[in-house]
């Protein structure tokens, strides 16, 4: 990476790394260790269970030397190749402590600690600490899903209809509101949640909201990315686009709406899906998790119509579904399901995704990935820390053009990428000059600090295209 740029680090009270390491981590493993108490608590075999009060107790050591500032010790070898990968690096960085340190690698490492616990057991190794959370957000998504489910199906019935004589100037509008809907999705990531109620979550997610949002992305490349698969949809028998996942639940939700459409409307042939291989950064899509979606929203009632846990707690009755919303949901389920067996929706996990570094690496490091990717007319990532990963979350300056900053990713990689990211950390690019001293003065930008306040909290949004010719 660049050596003149300074990684953002855990020491910097002017960095939302400083929040992050101080606050919202041990909230993080906090929320770990009362799924996995929980789980053990309900646990039947003895052996499972002795275990699984071990695996508590390394969380709980974890959480410990987070908040004490203790040194990062190396990963314990668990049989996976990335281990050395991490363990090397922290070597090379020195001896460094949770709260005086690089922000990318501490926070991989966390997560990378935290699946080792479960890892390197005999009954735990699948166990995903954070699917409780996951799926119960998606459920409070409710709402927003069953507006989208209906506007889609809608959508495909248009696309059918007009079938081989689309209306360009209508096809580029609905690119990009779909688009759109799919950049906003990520704006609810649980990670943040920990500030955030689901009534927040709900009014973030519908269309009002999304158009009255519009105002909110700072760059929109999408006119670009549009004319781009246009052009392929001409040229080519194959057009393959790819999703570098993010979140679970609401978010796959609309990349899987986004998937979808592209396949509908021909401007994709395939969509590759690609989740990760660990629970990840709380909210990240595991394989298992699209199985859950897919699951819920084969059998709406059984899903949403039956009183969860909590509602039994709080004493709630879900309201029905209607007959339309059921049959909204099973042409989703008909459509996407249909896609996946036919072999144009693709989930393709790969372990260089929960890696330590930027996305830099990649053609160093991971060049049969790269290879597979260059195939694509399109490598779509998702949310805030691929963002961070791909422009290596260091402090460029904010108007830093977006191809530069995502270096040998750039033009002439053989790469075309889209960044669809809602602003959650420090790092931004691309911006037009004095857009980011504009934003720092409004109200809580930067609260005279100097901080880059503005970009903490997904409010903003940026949507960044790098096209290879
Ligand atoms: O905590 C670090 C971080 O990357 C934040 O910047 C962001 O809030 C969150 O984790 C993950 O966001 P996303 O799911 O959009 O990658
Ligand atoms: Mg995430």
């Amino acid at each position: 990476l660049d050596p003149e740029q300074t990684p953002y680090s855990t020491a910097d009270p002017a960095s939302f790394a400083w929040t992050t390491a101080r606050d919202r981590w041990p909230i993080i493993i906090t929320q770990a260790i009362d799924d996995a108490y929980r789980t053990v608590g309900a646990c039947e075999d003895p052996a499972k269970q002795e275990e699984g009060k071990k695996i508590v107790a390394e969380l709980a050591q974890l959480k410990y030397e987070v908040q004490h500032d203790r040194a990062l010790t190396p990963i314990r070898d668990d049989g996976f190749p990335d281990v050395a990968g991490y363990n090397q690096e922290l070597e090379e960085l020195g001896p460094i402590t949770w709260l005086k340190a690089p922000w990318l690698y501490t926070e991989c490492y966390l997560f990378r600690r935290i699946s080792t616990s479960f890892s390197l057991s005999t009954h735990w190794k699948d166990y995903d600490v954070f699917a409780r959370q996951k799926i119960k957000t998606f459920r409070s998504s409710r709402p927003a899903v069953l507006e989208l489910a209906s506007r889609y199906k809608d959508l495909v019935t248009q696309l059918r209809a007009a079938d081989k004589s689309p209306d360009p100037e209508a096809d580029a509008i609905v690119f990009a509101e779909v688009c759109e809907i799919c950049l906003w999705g990520n704006a609810t990531d649980l990670s943040l949640l920990t500030s955030l109620t689901y009534e927040d979550i709900q009014k973030l997610q519908g269309s009002e909201a999304r158009r009255a949002a519009e105002k909110n992305i700072l760059i929109n490349d999408l006119p670009r990315v549009y004319s781009h698969l246009r052009a392929a949809r001409e040229n080519k028998q194959e057009r393959r686009v790819d999703i570098v996942l993010d979140n679970a639940g609401f978010e796959l939700y609309v990349d899987l709406v986004l998937a979808g459409y592209l396949l509908s409307s021909g401007l994709a042939t395939t969509v590759v899906l690609h989740p990760k291989s660990i629970p990840w950064f709380v909210s990240d899509v595991l394989p298992s998790d699209f199985a859950s979606l897919l699951s819920a929203i084969a059998d709406p009632r059984g899903f949403y119509d039956n009183p969860t846990e909590d509602d039994r707690l709080r004493g709630v009755e879900p309201e029905k579904l209607t007959d339309a919303e059921v049959a909204d949901l099973g042409f989703l389920f008909s459509e996407w399901s249909r896609f996946h067996a036919e072999g144009q929706l693709v989930l393709r996990p790969n372990r260089v995704w929960t890696g330590p570094g930027s996305f830099w690496r990649l053609p160093e490091e991971a060049k049969d990935l790269v290879e597979d990717l260059k195939q694509s007319e399109l490598v779509v990532f998702k949310g805030d820390l691929n963002y961070r990963k791909l422009v290596g979350d260091v402090a460029w300056d904010a108007t830093t053009p977006f191809a530069k900053a995502i270096g040998p990713l750039g033009p002439g990689s053989g790469l075309n990428i889209l960044a669809l990211r809602t602003c959650k950390a420090d790092v931004v690019v691309g911006l037009k000059a004095g857009e980011d001293e504009k934003l720092k003065a409004t109200e809580g930008g930067s609260n005279n600090s100097g901080a880059r306040k503005w970009a903490w909290n997904g409010k903003w949004a940026v949507v960044s295209f790098s096209e290879d010719a």
